[in-house]
């Protein structure tokens, strides 16, 4: 079977970012774009320019210097957002404007109060505008699996005449089960008449823990860009994961009849990095990243892994990048095992900055001489110049001595 290459959208930072708690800097954004252009990602979306200055100047910053993919920020379909974001990306090999307006009675009725046919004409200005500003157009139909089907369609005809080259549909509110949404693809494929002039994308959130199941029954059906986040990180209970529909794709190909052009090596990397820059911790069972996702435990699994790998494992931890980490780090850890740990979370040191590396050296013999074992997490601290922390691992409430 031809295989379709699917593009990946990363939208870490951007609906990843929109959680409590985990809003970076500009040059932590930059950080992880960088990475995410390792991950080998076709879009990354940077950010919400309109948001705030700080937003607009990361996104900016963010397409003047990673290359390879597209760089796209989001708007609501008003002017003055659509003219920031265009500002903010031109400076991209390949700028794209993302924006959103919702198509469900429920956003139209309470959140708009206005009449279908007014947000249809608020969003066919918004994309005749843009697409004034800025050669690649996506147009998101928000709430779209809480929409009316005749509506969606007749939205998604508009938007792409007046210049759209992506549509996608997402799952806002994560109300979507496999089956229906595959359904929905399909059918929007062969009822929308210009659809062969857009790609069509889908964006699925996980509040019934199916976004990734959603969005590959979207590619099943013909979808040809996937919308996602690296630990699926995002509003409420997150986005579709990465890591978990790029492996589904990979190890599920044939059934898919699909491949995106992901380094599958640089996952786990990017897991890291994601998971210490911006405070969300991956649980230990998580699919593909988490602690577990390549330990045995139980006697029989055991006994089973050590006569061949393959009677438990469907993947190798190599496959996405997990090295089998041999190597612990401690005060008796020499130079060139921190540098290899450090480029396994996502830092590199060329030759001309080897005084910068001895500094860094120097801070980890330091907290190495305190702690027992060097983490990830102090590599990061390290990184930032930051205090690392010993926790504490007693503390004296009170001192009795008897003698009898
Ligand atoms: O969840 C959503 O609908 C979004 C859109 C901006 C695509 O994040
Ligand atoms: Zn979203």
């Amino acid at each position: 079977m031809a295989q379709r290459k699917i593009d990946v959208f990363d939208t870490t930072l951007r609906d990843g970012e929109q959680v409590p708690g985990a809003s970076l800097n500009r040059d932590e954004k930059l950080h992880v774009a960088h990475q995410l252009a390792s991950l080998g990602v076709d879009i990354i979306e940077a950010g919400f320019a309109a948001s705030s200055p700080g937003d607009f100047a990361a996104v900016k910053m963010i397409a003047e210097s990673v290359k390879g993919p597209v760089i796209t920020a989001l708007a609501r379909a008003v002017e003055s957002d659509i003219e920031a974001v265009a500002e903010a990306v031109k400076p991209a090999e390949r700028p794209r404007i993302h924006m959103v307006l919702g198509t469900s009675k429920q956003h139209l009725d309470h959140k708009f109060r206005k009449s279908e046919d007014d947000i249809l004409k608020m969003g066919v200005d918004a994309v005749k505008f843009a697409r004034n500003l800025c050669p690649e157009i996506e147009y998101s139909t928000e709430d779209a699996s809480r929409s009316d089907f005749d509506y969606l369609c007749r939205t998604l005809e508009a938007v792409i005449d007046a210049g759209a080259s992506v549509v996608n549909i997402p799952d806002t509110v994560g109300y979507a089960v496999p089956e229906q949404w595959g359904e929905l693809i399909r059918r929007i494929i062969e009822t929308v008449p210009n659809i062969h002039k857009a790609k069509v994308s889908v964006h699925c959130h996980n509040d019934l823990g199916m976004a990734t199941a959603n969005s590959l029954a979207a590619i099943k059906a013909g979808a040809q860009q996937v919308e996602c986040t690296m630990n699926g990180i995002g509003e409420r209970a997150g986005n579709a994961s990465l890591e978990e529909i790029v492996m589904a794709v990979k190890m599920r190909g044939e059934f898919y009849g699909a491949y995106t052009d992901i380094d599958t090596r640089q996952i786990y990397p990017t897991s890291v990095l994601v998971r210490e820059r911006m405070h969300m911790p991956v649980q230990a069972n998580k699919a593909i990243v988490g602690a577990n996702a390549f330990s045995h435990s139980s006697g029989i699994h055991q006994d089973g892994v050590l006569k061949n790998r393959e009677n438990y494992e469907i993947m190798t931890p190599e496959d996405v990048g997990i090295e089998q980490n041999e190597i612990i780090l401690t005060a008796r850890s020499g130079r060139h095992a921190l540098r290899h740990r450090l480029e396994l979370v996502g830092y590199t040191f060329s030759d001309e900055k080897r005084e910068e590396f001895d500094h860094i050296y120097a801070r980890f013999l330091n907290v190495a001489d305190r702690k027992k074992e060097v983490l990830d997490t102090d590599l990061h601290d390290i990184m930032k110049g930051e205090t690392v922390e010993v926790p504490e691992q007693y503390h004296l409430v009170d001192f009795q001595a008897v003698a009898g």
